[in-house]
């Protein structure tokens, strides 16, 4: 069994992101798993907090990530560039730098998002580039998923409608869970 973990970059109720990950959980290859995990209760990173402990949310998050075979971040795009609140997250989980290998380096991860605008996040899928290679991670780049115009691909529900972007996102899914798989990984 391969087991993803999914981590949307949006707090928000009715997050678009937050949908394209719980669509996603439904649309796994078979002997693969996404569970969902969230950015909620991490506080702005401070050298004063960590100090004194990782926050338990940051722990819990780090033990998800480790325990994944993969890591599928769904991100919303800010003013052409990443969310400080994911960014944020993902420094947390950073910390402390010793940790950095066994988190992140050599380990699979892929991007997705989803935005009301005309670029379904294009320019923030590769903001994150620079972040993941500085953590050394595999970050996967066979396949491409951007959703423009979010608000005609889901209905009232949060649920997919969107025929197309549905089978784009199982085929997306099914490339990383491959790549997750290659041989010799
Ligand atoms: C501060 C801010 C900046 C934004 N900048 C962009 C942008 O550059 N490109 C874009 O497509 N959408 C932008 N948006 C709109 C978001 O894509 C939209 O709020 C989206 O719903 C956020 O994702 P979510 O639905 O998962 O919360 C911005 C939204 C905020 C709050």
């Amino acid at each position: 069994m391969t087991k993803l973990l999914g981590i949307s970059g949006s707090l928000r109720r009715g997050s678009y992101n937050s949908w394209l990950l719980r669509a996603a959980t439904r649309l796994m290859p078979p002997e693969s798993t996404l569970a969902v995990a969230s950015i909620r209760g991490i506080p702005l990173y401070d050298y004063d907090i960590e100090v004194q402990g990782l926050p338990a949310a940051v722990s819990q998050l780090k033990d998800a990530v480790v325990a994944a075979h993969g890591v599928l971040l769904v991100t919303p795009e800010y003013n052409n560039s990443l969310p400080g609140v994911f960014k944020n997250a993902i420094d947390w989980l950073a910390r402390p730098s010793a940790d950095i290998k066994r988190v992140f380096g050599g380990r699979p991860f892929a991007i997705i998002g989803a935005s009301p605008g005309g670029f379904g996040t294009i320019l923030s899928q590769t903001a994150w580039l620079p972040v993941l290679r500085t953590l050394g991670t595999q970050a996967w780049s066979g396949g491409r998923l951007v959703v423009p115009r979010a608000a005609n691909v889901f209905d009232e529900s949060g649920a997919l409608k969107d025929a197309s972007v549905v089978e784009q996102l199982r085929q997306f899914l099914a490339g990383f869970v491959s790549f997750v798989r290659r041989p010799g990984a």
